[in-house]
């Protein structure tokens, strides 16, 4: 795989940073665009933009094709069954409140239990507050081991009889730990219980086959995935779609509405309420195809190659600490350095236009449990070099320096 070629395909990366290249190094707060993803949404707006599944002129009929052929291309990406359990929605956030919200009306009482992990995002907690608030529901977290890993065993022990949903991520944006997905879902189902996946981190970096996995619901962001912002999709079993009342409320999602009644339209248009982010779904299927072209494959493989690197290097750099060292570990190197605060780690690192993330990173429970108010975080993407690894050690060096260390 030529990389280099892969970089050239990222307009973003034909601009200097403090007169420097860039090294993107925060993938997993969001990736940068190829240039087909921009160019279409560019060609949708100049030529061909209309509202979708409306109208019956030539543009809305021509647009709402090109916007149902994302949601087949999407159904095959990710091995669903059926292309109507894939749910477009205004991102991963939105996917997640859809479930919590939906399932939750439906099927949650006071006292019932939602198991999470200690390691889950915001988003992947906030939702679920909610329904503590609302409705009395108990929220249990399954906890970590000392290298950062949630395992199927400490998911079971915080199974209990109340246990009516297990959400959690597929790969920590933080720890970089890849949960037994297949396994978790099968313990659960042998137990009745659904298990949503967080997909932030897993959809940009791994195989996805939801046949396989058997997951309940499946949560994407798109903009990690080298695609536009706006945009997420909710997998979800078709049973769970039929079954659940419908989130938002609006044109587009119903049958027939009268002053005393409304029936719903048929899935998946029943979830999709009001005008969708049309240009953004239509321009998606280019990050697919974008995807595809490389691999999943070659993309899991050459981040990890990069990530073994960057282990490797960064634990040979004095005062640099790694956070979590899971068996199983995707694109993504957080750590710390002594004495000096991850947000002046990130400040001095751009000045060689090295970009970061430092701060929680949206897991503010886990940075509690870790003990650390903020971590540094260098997260991969496949334009990626061990250039960019040895450009993040070498302004890494230099912040040390900087604070007198060694
Ligand atoms: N976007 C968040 C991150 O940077 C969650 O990991």
């Amino acid at each position: 795989m030529n990389i280099d070629n892969i970089k050239e395909q990222f307009p973003i990366f034909n601009n200097k940073i403090n007169n420097k290249d860039l090294v993107y190094l925060d993938s997993a707060n969001s990736s940068q665009k190829p240039i087909d993803v921009i160019d279409r949404m560019y060609d949708f707006y100049t030529k061909e933009f209309s509202n979708v599944g409306r109208s019956v002129h030539y543009l809305a009929v021509a647009a709402t094709n090109l916007y149902e052929n994302t949601r087949i291309s999407v159904q095959k990406y990710i091995n669903a069954k059926d292309k109507n359990e894939i749910v477009f929605t205004k991102g991963a956030t939105e996917a997640i409140n859809l479930v919590a919200n939906t399932y939750g009306q439906k099927n949650l009482k006071e006292g019932d239990e939602v198991l999470l992990t200690e390691l889950e995002h915001h988003s992947n907690y906030v939702p679920w507050h909610y329904l503590r608030k609302l409705k009395g529901v108990k929220i249990e977290f399954a906890e970590i081991n000392n290298v950062g890993e949630v395992t199927l065993e400490s998911i079971e022990k915080k199974i209990t009889s109340k246990t009516k949903m297990i959400a959690i991520t597929h790969l920590s944006n933080v720890t970089g730990a890849i949960l037994p997905i297949k396994e978790i879902t099968q313990l659960a189902h042998s137990k009745g219980i659904p298990v949503l996946v967080d997909g932030c981190q897993g959809a940009p970096h791994l195989k996805l086959d939801m046949q396989d996995l058997d997951c309940d619901f499946y949560a994407i962001s798109c903009h990690k995935m080298y695609g536009p912002t706006g945009l997420g999709i909710l997998y979800a079993k078709k049973k769970w779609l039929e079954e659940l009342p419908p989130y938002q409320g609006g044109g587009g999602m119903i049958e027939r509405v009268k002053k005393n009644d409304i029936s719903y339209g048929d899935l998946p248009n029943k979830y999709e309420a009001g005008t969708m982010a049309t240009a953004q779904v239509i321009a998606f299927d280019e990050s697919i195809k974008f995807l595809n072209k490389i691999g999943i494959e070659n993309i899991t493989k050459h981040e990890k190659d990069l990530m073994d690197y960057g282990q490797e290097i960064l634990r040979k750099n004095n005062s640099v600490k790694l956070i979590g060292n899971p068996k199983k570990k995707g694109a993504v190197l957080s750590f710390t350095i002594e004495g000096i605060h991850p947000h002046d780690i990130a400040t001095i690192l751009d000045e060689d236009g090295v970009a970061i993330r430092a701060g929680h990173h949206c897991c503010q429970i886990l940075h509690d449990k870790l003990g650390l108010n903020a971590t540094a975080r260098a997260s991969l993407g496949i334009y990626n070099t061990r250039e960019d690894i040895d450009k993040l050690n070498l302004a890494i060096n230099k912040c040390k320096k900087i604070f007198s260390l060694k």
